[in-house]
């Protein structure tokens, strides 16, 4: 199915309606919000939200965040409102975080993969709250992706990996990593996922926020699907120290292995005969995010072998751009 311009300052109702006609009749629509693209499904329909888990072929166990308008549309998806969440959403929505609270009966169970909890957020993205104003129910979406890939950033990049799925076009997403997960359900906050709203500036809001122990051994995980390998490209996906990086990719220009190389200063790396496809990435934190997926997307287009991603700096700015470009290099 085609890709579907909504201009928020100009929409075309028609195209709206349509959107929230198949998702109120189960289907699935792809919509832009800030942080990425999400395939959306009405999170009180169990079989529209079965459909999520079998397009994008992601196991049971990992529960999806709902998606709402506002602070009292969250409310109608958890148990108990409390006075942390009514600060943060305050503060930081409509935004890039989202709150783990006790769920509510009538999400459907496949949402919350079975928890207790689910986890909530009310999107900036003009296009996105259109939709959710349009179409009257809370919307479960995932990133737009299939299971453990790269998760998309621009409607082409959706339309690239379900080429049958509607999607919404509201252009490039201007945050560009998934939002900060915070878990409010139990006794002490807990920050499940590094994002755009960084640890201190909750901290500012509600007080000590903890981190997740580590779940590598036996014990249950804070966070289903948050240990695996993900938001990878196709490509082979390291690491590297600057001060390695020029050896590294003159390795692969020895052994012809066309490579991806993302470095916030390229200025002296060797590509003889172009065999590689080296991207300058941004200085700043922020705007690396922004760019990160589409960066990585076009490297798999160009079929590099390898991807060498630069090692980024130290200290909290860059922790989600890090989370996510570990988890991309997991085995
Ligand atoms: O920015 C985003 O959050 C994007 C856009 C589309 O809003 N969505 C997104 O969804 O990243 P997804 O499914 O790719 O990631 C959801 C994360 C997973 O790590 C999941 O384990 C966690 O949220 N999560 C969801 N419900 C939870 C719960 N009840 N308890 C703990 N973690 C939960
Ligand atoms: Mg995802």
């Amino acid at each position: 199915m085609p890709i579907f311009p909504l201009d928020p300052r100009n929409p075309d109702r028609d195209v709206l309606r349509r959107a929230a006609e198949l998702l109120r009749g189960a289907e699935l629509v792809a919509f832009p919000t800030e942080t990425v693209y999400g395939l959306g499904a009405n999170a009180l329909d169990e079989n529209a939200v079965q459909k999520i888990f079998a397009l994008k072929q992601r196991p049971s166990y990992n529960p999806l965040i709902v998606h709402v308008e506002d602070e009292d549309a969250a409310q109608s998806v958890v148990e108990s409102w409390p006075q942390s969440a009514r600060d943060l959403a305050r503060e930081f929505w409509p935004g890039p975080l989202s709150l783990v609270l006790p769920r509510r009966a009538g999400v459907s169970d496949s949402v919350t993969a079975g928890l207790k909890s689910v986890a909530v957020r009310a999107p900036a993205h003009p296009v996105a709250q259109m939709l959710l104003r349009e179409c009257g129910v809370p919307l479960a979406a995932p990133s737009a992706n299939r299971f453990t890939c790269l998760s998309p950033t621009t409607a082409q990049h959706v339309a690239g990996a379900f080429p049958d799925l509607f999607v919404l076009d509201g252009g490039a997403c201007a945050v560009g990593i998934e939002s900060t997960v915070l878990d409010l359900s139990g006794a002490t906050p807990i920050l499940l996922r590094p994002g755009a709203v960084s640890q201190a500036q909750i901290v500012a809001i509600i007080g000590p926020v903890g981190l997740p122990s580590d779940y590598s051994g036996d014990a249950p995980r804070p966070s289903p699907g948050l240990v695996e390998k993900h938001y990878a490209p196709r490509a082979e996906l390291f690491i590297v120290p600057p001060n390695q990086l020029h050896a590294r990719l003159e390795k692969n220009t020895v052994s012809n292995r066309k490579s991806g190389v993302l470095s916030r200063d390229a200025t002296d790396l060797k590509n003889p005969g172009g065999l590689h496809h080296i991207v300058t990435m941004a200085q700043d934190a922020i705007d690396y995010a922004r760019e990160l997926y589409a960066a990585l997307h076009a490297l798999d287009a160009e079929n590099c072998v390898e991807i060498l991603v630069e090692e980024m700096p130290d200290g909290e700015a860059w922790r989600g751009v890090r989370d996510r470009l570990s988890r991309a290099a997991k085995k």
